[in-house]
């Protein structure tokens, strides 16, 4: 059966903590190294409800989570406020049954209906699972940058991919303020 994708709600909140507790403890996925609590997860959380952008879990026939995905704002600046960066993680006993590209998929639509222009995904370069993933549905790779990051003792080197969301539409007028 296809996995449900819905928006997440704050009582998934605890099931998300723990993938993300997950990727941080075991994989490059995320480069830090100490886990975070409920606390953070819910300021995230509530960061994504005020942008108006969505935070998507997969769920099982129980409504149980099985993955996420979500996007924030890349980069601080007005210039940016067209370009999103997203991230999505699958439960590590879930891995391997397309929970992952179901997810980005809907994230990509999301993107698009919140008026976005481009999706940025930052990829430690030696996760292969992840790369091929977003080479799939449609995402090119436009930067690599050795030996940015370190974690369990080595270096780590971060490849940028990313996908135009509306190809050829022109940019907003310029602001004459
Ligand atoms: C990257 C990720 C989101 C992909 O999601 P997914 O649901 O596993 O995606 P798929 O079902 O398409 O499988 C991905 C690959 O893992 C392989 N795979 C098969 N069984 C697997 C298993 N038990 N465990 C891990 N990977 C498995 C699949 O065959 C596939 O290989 P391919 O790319 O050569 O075809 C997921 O692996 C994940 O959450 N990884 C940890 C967090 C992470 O890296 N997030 C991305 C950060 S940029």
């Amino acid at each position: 059966m296809p996995p449900t994708i819905r928006d997440a709600r704050a009582d998934d909140l605890p099931a998300i903590l723990a993938i993300y507790n997950d990727a941080v403890c075991h994989t490059t996925a995320i480069w830090n190294d100490s886990p975070v609590d409920l606390a953070n997860r819910q300021a995230w959380f509530d960061a994504r409800a005020q942008q108006g952008y969505p935070v998507l879990v997969a769920v099982d026939s129980d409504d149980g989570v099985l993955g996420y995905a979500a996007f924030g704002d890349w980069r601080p600046f007005e210039g940016f406020r067209h370009s999103v960066e997203h991230s999505v993680y699958v439960r590590s006993e879930q891995r391997g049954q397309g929970l992952g590209p179901a997810l980005l998929r809907e994230l990509i639509e999301r993107a698009r209906a919140c008026g976005k222009h481009v999706m940025v995904a930052a990829i430690e370069s030696g996760n292969g699972a992840s790369i091929r993933l977003h080479e799939r549905l449609g995402f090119i790779t436009t930067g690599q940058m050795p030996q940015v990051g370190c974690k369990f003792g080595r270096w780590l080197d971060l490849t940028f991919m990313q996908l135009i969301l509306d190809p050829g539409t022109e940019p907003p007028a310029a602001d004459t303020r």
